[in-house]
């Protein structure tokens, strides 16, 4: 039974200066590190766009069965996920109800995607602009003030020209904020006596 122990031991301490002697500070080596749990770091898989030799056509991507759509994916409400009519023709209302709560977040997301450009009131001055890049139209003008809403979201959604496309940064629900909030700083400029409640006209007086 001693004799077993001390064996033990021995085999044991063999087998510990075996494994550290694998892992000794500052030692170089042109071997790949010893790799002692490899978890799931090296699976057969194959990754997107890449040849495969088990499909016909060689391709590892697979079409979507016809006729059908991945979940999420349909997109029948034509207003709110392209800003059109079912015709194609532009929509003129915004197709989510409009509250102080989405102004404010339109107001928080134009800031922080539109105003470089735009400038923080929409005149086309912002520091982008003032670095060298071409002015854009002022929100101010007659033609933008005039525009329907499904405008600003296409805009928005695929770019204008010199203008990108916000499609994959800005999701949906925050396009409309940021359309709303655009119709309230033209509003900011355009508004009359009489778009004043009266209580607050009374303030005023
Ligand atoms: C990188 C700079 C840049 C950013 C950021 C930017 N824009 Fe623009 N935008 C432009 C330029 C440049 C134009 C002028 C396009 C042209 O040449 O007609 C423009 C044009 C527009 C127009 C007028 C389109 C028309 O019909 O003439 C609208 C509306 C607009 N932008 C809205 C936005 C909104 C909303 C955001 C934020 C999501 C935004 N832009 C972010 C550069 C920018």
């Amino acid at each position: 039974m001693k004799n077993f122990a001390l064996n033990f031991k021995f085999a044991a301490s063999f087998l510990m200066l075996l494994l550290l002697s694998g892992c000794f500070q500052g030692r170089k080596s042109s071997k790949p590190p010893i790799h002692l749990n490899p978890n799931m770091d090296k699976q057969e898989k194959y990754k997107a766009q890449e040849k495969s030799k088990f499909f016909e056509n060689g391709s590892v991507n697979r079409m979507p069965i016809e006729g059908t759509i991945a979940r999420g994916d349909l997109h029948e409400d034509t207003r709110y996920y392209y800003g059109r009519e079912e015709d194609g023709r532009m929509i003129k209302t915004i197709p989510v109800a409009v509250t102080m709560k989405l102004l404010e977040r339109g107001q928080e997301r134009f800031n922080i995607y539109c105003s470089p450009c735009h400038g923080k009131t929409g005149e086309g001055n912002g520091i982008v602009v003032q670095r060298g890049l071409i002015q854009p139209t002022s929100f101010f003008d007659k033609r933008l003030m005039a525009e329907p809403v499904g405008q600003i979201f296409d805009v928005m959604s695929n770019g204008k020209s010199n203008m990108p496309s916000y499609k994959s940064q800005i999701p949906i629900a925050d396009r409309w904020a940021i359309v709303a909030y655009f119709r309230a700083l033209q509003k900011s400029r355009s508004a009359t006596q009489n778009d004043i409640p009266a209580k607050v006209l009374e303030g005023l007086n």
